[in-house]
């Protein structure tokens, strides 16, 4: 495995363990297969787990805490999140950190983050003194490294980035949304400054490994046996600042994949970004909709399942398969999981990271797939 020496005192795998789309059975975590899958990536080599208050509704830190319990403590290291939009006063910063810390049975956090900071959630933590509560709990000695996750525009990002010694910082950026929120700008603000930039989203949530075909060939035709997972990753391990990429693994086989790619990655060559500008052109001609299934906009009340019904529109357009996206639509999902079903009472706009128009483009779904 890959280590890149994140900080004098922390040497991690390039790889992190993203906590957020642990395998479900009957809507809960399937324990024994998500067990199975973090103790094959601790005895492989990835030694950093990442983690949030809200994922898998408030389990995903509990169910972690139970697995690293086992482990010697300075044999990983760990970060979770603040959910920063739930702090009402200066007292709920620390209350959020000890519950979190006794979740996930630590005595200490390596990494702690503001949650998927934005506009108006920067304001929520200067507005509480966000600035003593960092200095507070490195003093008590709760947390080491401190950072920030975040999706919204440049302006607000240069704004964040510069206001404080931030130790390190999370970032959406893959080979197709470079130029999106925070941008490539962003990260060289953070870079420049030796600041770590840490990478979630590193496949679009998955995307980037449905390709369609034709798309396809074109990564075949220089490298026949390589995934569209490993020129993503080597893509994002091109940009010399990125010191962690965490991937939302689901399955043991993704884990067993990635880990197989993360041994020995290399960044890409001059000839191979040319290919990927290629295939970044032809992707963003077919992708209809630039959901990341964060689910973020869920639950629906009126039950529609959001990301679901884009992950099948827009499947239907980069596949080029109207016939299996109309099929899917009307097979696979419940049906008051139908876009069909949104009444447009706008609840879900402002918690989409992406700034989607989820009614209007829930509208299309249904135009283009319900028969
Ligand atoms: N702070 C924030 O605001 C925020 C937001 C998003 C993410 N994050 C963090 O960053 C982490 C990484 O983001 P992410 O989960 O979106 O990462 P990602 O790697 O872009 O997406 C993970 C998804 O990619 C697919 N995948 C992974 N490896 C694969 C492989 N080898 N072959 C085929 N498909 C593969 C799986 O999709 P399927 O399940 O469809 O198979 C998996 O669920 C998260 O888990 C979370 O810890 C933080
Ligand atoms: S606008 Fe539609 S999808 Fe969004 S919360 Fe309302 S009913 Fe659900
Ligand atoms: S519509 Fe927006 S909030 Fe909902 S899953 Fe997609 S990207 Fe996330």
């Amino acid at each position: 495995m890959k280590t890149v020496q994140m900080k004098p005192d922390v040497t991690n795998s390039l790889l992190g363990f993203g906590c957020m789309r642990f395998p479900t059975k009957s809507g809960k975590i399937d324990y024994e297969q998500t067990m199975k899958m973090l103790e094959y990536a601790y005895s492989h080599g990835v030694n950093h787990f990442d983690t949030a208050y809200p994922y898998h509704d408030g389990e995903s830190e509990t169910l972690l805490g139970t697995f690293l319990k086992k482990l010697p403590r300075d044999s990983f290291t760990v970060s979770t999140k603040l959910p920063i939009w739930k702090v009402k006063k200066y007292e709920d910063f620390e209350n959020f950190l000890d519950e979190q810390l006794a979740k996930l049975q630590v005595d200490y956090l390596d990494f702690y983050l503001l949650h998927a900071l934005n506009k108006e959630r920067w304001e929520i933590a200067l507005k509480h003194n966000v600035f003593k509560f960092f200095e507070t709990i490195k003093a008590k000695g709760k947390v080491k490294y401190i950072g920030f996750s975040y999706h919204d525009d440049k302006e607000t990002y240069q704004k964040i980035g510069t206001s404080y010694d931030w130790d390190f910082c999370l970032q959406q950026i893959n080979y197709i949304d470079y130029k999106k929120q925070q941008g490539i700008e962003g990260y060289e603000l953070m870079a420049k400054r030796n600041i770590p930039v840490w990478v979630m989203e590193p496949l679009k949530g998955g995307n980037l490994t449905t390709l369609a075909p034709d798309i396809m060939n074109e990564f075949q035709k220089v490298h026949p046996n390589d995934s569209s997972a490993k020129w993503a990753f080597r893509w994002v391990h091109t940009l010399p600042g990125v010191k962690l990429i965490l991937s939302g693994m689901s399955t043991l086989e993704q884990v067993v994949e990635n880990i197989k790619i993360f041994e020995a990655i290399e960044p890409l060559n001059k000839e191979e970004l040319t290919t990927i500008d290629n295939v970044r052109n032809m992707i963003n001609n077919r992708i209809k909709v630039a959901c990341t299934a964060c689910n973020y906009c869920m639950p629906c009340p009126n039950k529609v399942n959001i990301p679901r019904n884009f992950k099948i529109y827009n499947d239907a357009y980069m596949f080029n398969n109207l016939a299996s996206g109309k099929y899917s639509y009307n097979n696979f999902l419940q049906e008051e999981e139908k876009s069909l079903n949104c009444i447009e009472c706008q609840e879900c706009l402002l918690k989409c990271p992406q700034k989607l128009n989820i009614p209007v483009l829930l509208q299309e779904v249904t135009d283009n797939l319900s028969i």
